[in-house]
Formats: structure tokens, C-alpha cells, sequence
């Protein structure tokens, strides 16, 4: 019976290979045998020839499916393992021995009965499943309105949890990053030692961090001291929320958004706590006269002073390019 399966696979495969023939531009090679450290492109590919015959993104309706659709494959294992490795390693386990012990998706297995096993190497499978946990996938057009009859839940926001967790793990990081070396800098040489270090710009790290995710990392206020942070349009609008939530004593939470149908923002507030106080804190008090005219020497349009231990001073704004 096994053998069967795999028979039929291997037509499927070649099936599918030859219909895709007409979809020129990309590039088939290195799809049978190696391949190993998919891009974008090599790794849809894969996708449609050795997966979409059965998981189709196309299917017209719910009635008409092989298998679950991809995207909602991926949904289970991410709830499962939100981490990248063991998203990886389980899904390569399942789809390089199929059982029905393994299966995560019993209402599937049920339905359209056990998958079967593929030719492709243990490796090609780990290529395959770290595209599928990279990327976002196709989904059927009438996926996203089954999804919340089914779940109760709105699969856009779904969608977007992955760009909040990115945007949370790149601001904290950054954030660490700076509140290091600002206290450090603080240490060798105070205020005007440091003044330079709350500067985005002054840290490698954001530069990476941009570079690897694809994306632009700010800060903004309603009450900035580099005019160059002075907030956009839509970014005001969200300070507006967030200061107005804030003074009704409401819990600030970050906010995922899309700008267009390329760009997808992170917004996430930003407090103050004791040591900012030295340089954003209230004029002659927390903030020293002597500290107040290097950062006003500096900063001469200043207007990020005045906060208390606990106040919103403003915003993080991340851009992301959205994936496709
Ligand atoms: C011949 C049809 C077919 C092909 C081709 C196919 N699958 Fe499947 N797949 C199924 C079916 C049917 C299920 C649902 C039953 C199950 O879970 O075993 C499934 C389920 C899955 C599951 C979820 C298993 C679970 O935990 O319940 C994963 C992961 C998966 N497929 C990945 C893939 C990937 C990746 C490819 C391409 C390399 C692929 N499949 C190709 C038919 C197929
Ligand atoms: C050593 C002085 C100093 C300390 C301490 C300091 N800042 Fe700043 N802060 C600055 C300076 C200078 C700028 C302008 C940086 C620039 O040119 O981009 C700035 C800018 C900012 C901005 C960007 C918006 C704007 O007004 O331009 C935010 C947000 C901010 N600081 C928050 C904080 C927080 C939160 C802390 C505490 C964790 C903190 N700062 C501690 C000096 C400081």
C-alpha cells in the first residue's frame, strides 16, 4: 500500500512539474535533487511542485481539497512551536515518516486519510520547512472567512502576531543595547559624555538589525529633542491613542498596522524610568542646569524635558517590508 502512495506521489511530482512549465520566469533548477538553503523564489517553487498538487492554495472552495491548506499547516505548528528550530524540526519528522501518532492535525488526517511519504531527502524537507516558517504562503481566497468560522478568531490578526513579536524583539533588543551604553557613557563622563549615545543612530546594532529584517527602526514623540524624529501623519495619530489611553489609565499595547500593501508597521510605546530623568527630566530638579545647557547647546529646539519616573515619552516606530 505504501509503495502505491509513494508511486503516486512520484506521477504527482512529474504532473505538476510539467504543468508549471508555463510559469517561465522562475527557475527549476535545483529542484529535484539539491535544495539545500532555499531563496524566495526556489523555495515557492518547491512548494508548488512537490507540495501544492495536494495542499493547494487555489483550491476553489473548502469542498475541493487534497489536504489542508499550507497556511493552515502552518498555523497549527506555529501555535505548537513558535520556535523556528523546533517549527523545523517537527515538521521534517512528520514529513519524512508520516504516522498518524505524529499527526497534529487529526480532523485532516481523518478527512483525507494519512500523507503519504515523499521521495525528497531529509534535507530538501528542512529547506522546505524553514521557507514554509519564513515566508508568508498563499492562502485560498475564501480561507480567511472559513478560518473565523471555524476558530472564532480573526486570521489577519493572526497573521500579523508575527510582526509583533519581530517588532517587540527589535525594539527590546535595541533598547538593552542603548540603556547599556548610555549608562555606561554616563559613568566615563556624564551627561555630555553620554548625550550622544540616545542617538539611534550612534548603534551598529540597529543598522544590523535593520539590514536582517528588513526594516526601518525610529523613535518618535509629541515632544521631541532631535527635530528629525518629529512624528509623521499616521505616527502622530498613534501618539495621540496611546497619550490619550495613557492619561485614562488604560493599558498600552503594541500595535501592528498595514500602511500599504508593501509595508506593514510596529508601534510600541516607550516610558521613562529614573535614569532618563538626567536628561529628559524636569528643568532644574531631576535635570541639572549645568546638564540642561550641554543637551540645549546641542539640541537647541529641544522640547523632550519635564517627565517623571513612569511617563510615556513616546514611541517606537519599526517598518517592515511585508513578506510575501
Ligand atoms: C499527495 C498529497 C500530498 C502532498 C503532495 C503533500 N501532502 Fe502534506 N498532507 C497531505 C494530507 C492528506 C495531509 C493531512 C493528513 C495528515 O496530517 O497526514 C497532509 C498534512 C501535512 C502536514 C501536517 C501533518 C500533521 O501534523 O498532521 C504537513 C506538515 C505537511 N502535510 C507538509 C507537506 C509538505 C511540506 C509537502 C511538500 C513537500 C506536502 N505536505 C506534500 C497530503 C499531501
Ligand atoms: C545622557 C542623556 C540622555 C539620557 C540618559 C537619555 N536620553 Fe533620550 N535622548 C537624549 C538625546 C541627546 C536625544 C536626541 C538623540 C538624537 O539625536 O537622535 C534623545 C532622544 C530620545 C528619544 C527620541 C525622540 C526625541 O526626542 O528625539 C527617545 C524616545 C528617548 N530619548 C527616550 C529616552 C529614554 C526612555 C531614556 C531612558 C531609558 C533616555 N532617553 C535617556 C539624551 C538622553
Amino acid at each position: 500500500m505504501k509503495r502505491l502512495l509513494q508511486f503516486i506521489f512520484a506521477l504527482l511530482l512529474l504532473f505538476t512539474f510539467s504543468c508549471n512549465n508555463d510559469s517561465g520566469e522562475q527557475n527549476q533548477q535545483g529542484n529535484d535533487d539539491e535544495v539545500a538553503g532555499l531563496t524566495a523564489e526556489e523555495g515557492l517553487m518547491a512548494l508548488k511542485i512537490n507540495c501544492y498538487s495536494c495542499h493547494n492554495p487555489l483550491a476553489p472552495s473548502h469542498d475541493e481539497l487534497l489536504a489542508p491548506p499550507m497556511v493552515a499547516v502552518k498555523f497549527r505548528y506555529q501555535n505548537l512551536y513558535p520556535d523556528r528550530e523546533a517549527f523545523i524540526s517537527h515538521m521534517t519528522d512528520f514529513i519524512h515518516e508520516p504516522t498518524e501518532e505524529k499527526a497534529k492535525m487529526k480532523q485532516p488526517v481523518q478527512r483525507f486519510g494519512l500523507m503519504p511519504k515523499t521521495l525528497l531527502s531529509q534535507e530538501e524537507i528542512s529547506d522546505i520547512s524553514a521557507y514554509i516558517y519564513d515566508h508568508q504562503l498563499e492562502e485560498p481566497a475564501w480561507f480567511a472567512e472559513h478560518f473565523e468560522e471555524e476558530h472564532g478568531q480573526k486570521w489577519v490578526q493572526k497573521r500579523s502576531q508575527k510582526y509583533l513579536e519581530k517588532g517587540r524583539q527589535i525594539a527590546g533588543a535595541t533598547f538593552t543595547a542603548l540603556s547599556g551604553q548610555l549608562q555606561a557613557a554616563m559613568k566615563r563622563g556624564g551627561v555630555p559624555e553620554a548625550s550622544q549615545y540616545c542617538n539611534l543612530a550612534a548603534y551598529p546594532l540597529v543598522d544590523s538589525l535593520s539590514k536582517v529584517h528588513q526594516t526601518a527602526i525610529r523613535r518618535t514623540s509629541l515632544k521631541v529633542r532631535n527635530p528629525k524624529d518629529e512624528p509623521g501623519q499616521e505616527e502622530k495619530e498613534i501618539l495621540e491613542t496611546y497619550a490619550r489611553q495613557d492619561a485614562a489609565g488604560e493599558e498600552l499595547k503594541p500595535i501592528v498596522k498595514e500602511i500599504d500593501p508593501n509595508t506593514i508597521a510596529f508601534y510600541a510605546p516607550i516610558r521613562v524610568n529614573e535614569f532618563c530623568l538626567q536628561c529628559h527630566g524636569k528643568q532644574g530638579e531631576t535635570l541639572t542646569e549645568e546638564n540642561y545647557e550641554v543637551i540645549k547647546e546641542l539640541y537647541p529646539e529641544d522640547e523632550a524635558i519635564g517627565y517623571s519616573a513612569g511617563d510615556l515619552r513616546g514611541m517606537w516606530s519599526i517598518r517592515f517590508k511585508k513578506e510575501k
